[in-house]
């Protein structure tokens, strides 16, 4: 054997190592503990889950996901950059954005080929990851605030098989801080090339009660607006409107319509430029 072909040899032995170590680094993260989520809980709070996939709401988020999911994976009538990165907000607190977000992810991971993640990207109030009693467990902000800690570390597998979920870590003294910063941007960057085959959905605050909002709306592909259906008046849903980066593809999702009639508590009111 010539040298240059001992030293070929050596090289292709070496690069096997590397790609046999990466193999077996991904398959300790893949077998990392599950996360149990207490879906009987969840299901007798009203959230969605698996044994509901036949029913009324079920039905309604499909037809809130159908768009996103055309955007997302480039199938919608004009190509969204990074149309994978969904995050949800609403003009004011408490319209519903973490009931919309839950429901969203459980009703794509009950019927979708990829693979969804959810970040609890509501770092003031992480409502999220208390639901699924993540509570304590490292997640965005030990990502956000540490060169050590990485998106792998903090992804927490469930039972329900499809549905991954990074919390909102922990508390930080900066919390709004972190989402407007330069890690934050970087984050969203690796997720989206890290994952382009899965949707990545963020719970995040109110458009009007911070500017961490606005912000997150320029580093995502689609902005789920939700509207308290008989609350949020049509100048604050318009005001809010103007804070979200212009060149997004946005849904309004009408929150808690009890109408006579319809039956419905949601209605998907668009997509299209904001
Ligand atoms: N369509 C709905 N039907 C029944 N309950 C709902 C509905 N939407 C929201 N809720 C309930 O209303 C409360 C507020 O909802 P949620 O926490 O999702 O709002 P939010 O916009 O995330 O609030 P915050 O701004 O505090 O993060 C929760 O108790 C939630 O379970
Ligand atoms: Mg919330």
């Amino acid at each position: 054997m010539s040298s240059i072909e001992k030293a070929m040899e050596r090289a292709a032995g070496a690069a096997g190592g590397v790609v046999e170590r990466l193999v077996a680094a991904r398959r300790v993260r893949e077998e990392a503990p599950r996360h149990d989520l207490d879906l009987g809980r969840l299901r007798s709070m009203g959230y969605l889950t698996p044994e509901d996939s036949d029913g009324a709401l079920a039905e309604q988020y499909r037809i809130i996901k159908r768009p996103l999911l055309m955007n997302a994976f480039g199938r919608g009538a004009v190509p969204i950059e990074g149309g994978n990165l969904i995050m949800v907000t609403s003009s004011l607190p408490g319209e519903g954005k973490t009931f919309t977000t839950f429901n969203l992810a459980m009703s794509m991971a009950m019927e979708l080929d990829h693979t969804v993640l959810v970040v609890d990207a509501d770092i003031v109030k992480p409502t999220l990851t208390e639901l699924a009693g993540l509570k304590g467990r490292p997640g965005l902000t030990d990502v956000l605030a540490s060169d050590s800690v990485g998106v792998g570390d903090v992804i927490a597998r469930t039972n329900v098989p499809k549905l991954r979920i990074i919390p909102a870590g922990k508390a930080h003294p900066n919390s709004s801080e972190l989402l407007a910063s330069q890690a934050m941007r970087t984050l969203m960057e690796e997720l989206a090339e890290r994952y382009p085959d899965r949707v990545v959905l963020f719970d995040t605050p109110p458009l009007l009660a911070a500017s961490q909002a606005s912000i997150l709306t320029y580093l995502v592909g689609q902005v789920v607006v939700v509207v308290e259906a008989g609350r949020t008046p049509q100048p604050v849903v318009k005001e809010a409107l103007g804070l979200v980066d212009s060149s997004k593809a946005v849904g309004l999702v009408l929150n808690k319509s009890h109408e006579r009639g319809s039956g419905d508590y949601y209605g998907y009111y668009g997509h299209g430029e904001a």
